[in-house]
């Protein structure tokens, strides 16, 4: 099979690497790629938001599967534009990637279905979100409806911080993503991310995962896309995987056929397991970043045939099998981030990978024949153990291989598995 991955992260990387490894595999092309991915891809300079292009290029190459990893593209209609072309594509409609582009209609979703979810207004304007802060209190979640790049939610501890992330909102910092907002009751819990694949009818459970999204260690800081993940999720219990199905996922794929947005692609369900069980949080419809790392490094099966199959309406022939392991992966980012930060940055070093660990680039370039770091995460080192304990110290012990003077990490991913395992 030929095939076309869009795409230039971590997520990218993962997914280049583990498709390369499929026997099925003709010729495996990245667009755009990066120096990492570049080890398993022919690399296309193709701008990803021109879809004739995309399409021309398939046509050319006769590409037979389209695999696209970011949000965006998905959001933009890419998948329904190479479908239309006869191009079996992997990921959502643009009308069923509003689960993710907009928090309001997946808000409306749950109401509608009964899925469990904080209880949520939507507005359009500030003065009715702060009558409704003021009335609800803190503390209380302020989103942004649409993409704001991981950047667009506040957790308001007070009413005054929730009072000014609307206004913050409303005055523009989020574009057009933040013209409407959802104003959304705080859940205590514990967070987890689930992975769900669905071919609109079908629901195939992918392993479990946890993201530690602040910057800092000890998960304080700012949010960021994701500072490091583990696979699995302890918390996620074979109980609650089977409750998050039953709950969640299966009304989400009857729902959204239902409305006539049939759902193919992956489920990236953000949920906080609360006292009552699990509750949605968001979805998004692709793979989390840097969660899909571990989950490529911990399937044993071969990802293309089940990509494939979700793509093409025959989930129901295919089945995922794990490693026993643990997998951890730790993200390197350029000082500053989620700020402001250098760019272009020299890495002198990235360490080869072992049959235990594995480097996966995500915002790094080369400039004159060096490797540099363009994006604020940068490197995923991502390691194996036979617990979350293990995967982390081999992770950590590769990271400090890495050479990378603007380079940073948290020094605690994990700590919770870790905790556990201890206890
Ligand atoms: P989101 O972009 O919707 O995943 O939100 C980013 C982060 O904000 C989540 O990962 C949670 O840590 C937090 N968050 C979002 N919604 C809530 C909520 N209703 N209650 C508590 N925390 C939340
Ligand atoms: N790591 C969170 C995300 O991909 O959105």
């Amino acid at each position: 099979m030929k095939v076309l991955l869009i795409g230039s992260g971590g997520r990218e990387h993962a997914l280049a690497w583990k498709i390369a490894q499929s026997p099925l595999l003709d010729a495996l092309y990245a667009a755009p790629g990066n120096p990492g991915i570049a080890d398993h891809a022919t690399l296309v300079a193709l701008n990803v938001e021109d879809h004739a292009a995309v399409i021309a290029f398939a046509k050319e190459k006769a590409i037979e599967f389209v695999v696209i990893g970011p949000e965006a593209p998905l959001v933009a209609g890419l998948a329904d534009d190479l479908r239309a072309a006869g191009i079996a594509t992997f990921g959502p409609s643009k009308a069923a990637a509003q689960l993710e582009g907009s928090k309001g209609f997946t808000k409306d979703l749950c109401a509608r279905y009964d899925i469990p979810t904080g209880a949520y207004q939507r507005f359009k304007s500030a003065e009715p979100a702060r009558d409704y802060v003021r009335e609800q209190g803190a503390p209380i979640v302020i989103k942004a409806d649409g993409l704001a790049a991981g950047k667009g939610v506040t957790v308001a501890m007070t009413e005054a911080e929730a009072l000014a992330a609307i206004d913050e909102c409303f005055d523009g910092a989020f574009g057009t993503a933040g013209a409407e907002v959802v104003v959304e009751a705080f859940l205590d819990g514990e967070e987890a991310s689930f992975f769900c694949l669905s071919d609109g009818k079908t629901a195939l459970a992918l392993a479990t995962a946890q993201d530690h999204k602040r910057v800092g260690d000890g998960d304080t800081g700012p949010n960021t896309g994701g500072m490091g993940a583990y696979s699995p999720a302890p918390v996620m219990t074979p109980a609650m995987v089977e409750r998050t199905m039953k709950e969640i996922i299966e009304p989400t794929i009857s729902g959204m056929a239902k409305d006539g947005n049939p759902f193919s692609g992956v489920f990236f369900a953000g949920l906080m397991i609360t006292a009552k069980g699990p509750e949605l949080i968001e979805y998004n419809v692709r793979f989390g970043d840097p969660e899909c790392q571990v989950l490529m490094m911990r399937l044993k099966s071969d990802l293309l045939p089940i990509l494939y199959a979700t793509a093409t309406g025959t989930l129901d022939k295919v089945q995922a099998e794990w490693r026993d392991d643990a997998a951890l992966t730790v993200v390197l980012a350029s000082k500053g981030y989620p700020g402001a930060y250098d760019k272009n940055t020299p890495i002198a070093h990235v360490p080869e990978a072992s049959a235990e660990a594995k480097v996966f680039h995500a915002g790094t370039a080369l400039k004159d024949g060096k490797l540099v770091a363009t994006g604020g995460r940068v490197l995923n080192v991502t390691a194996f153990g036979k617990d979350v304990t293990e995967a982390q110290a081999r992770a950590y012990a590769l990271t400090d291989r890495v050479e990378w003077e603007n380079g940073f990490c948290r020094r605690d991913i994990g700590w919770q598995a870790v905790a556990r395992e201890k206890a």
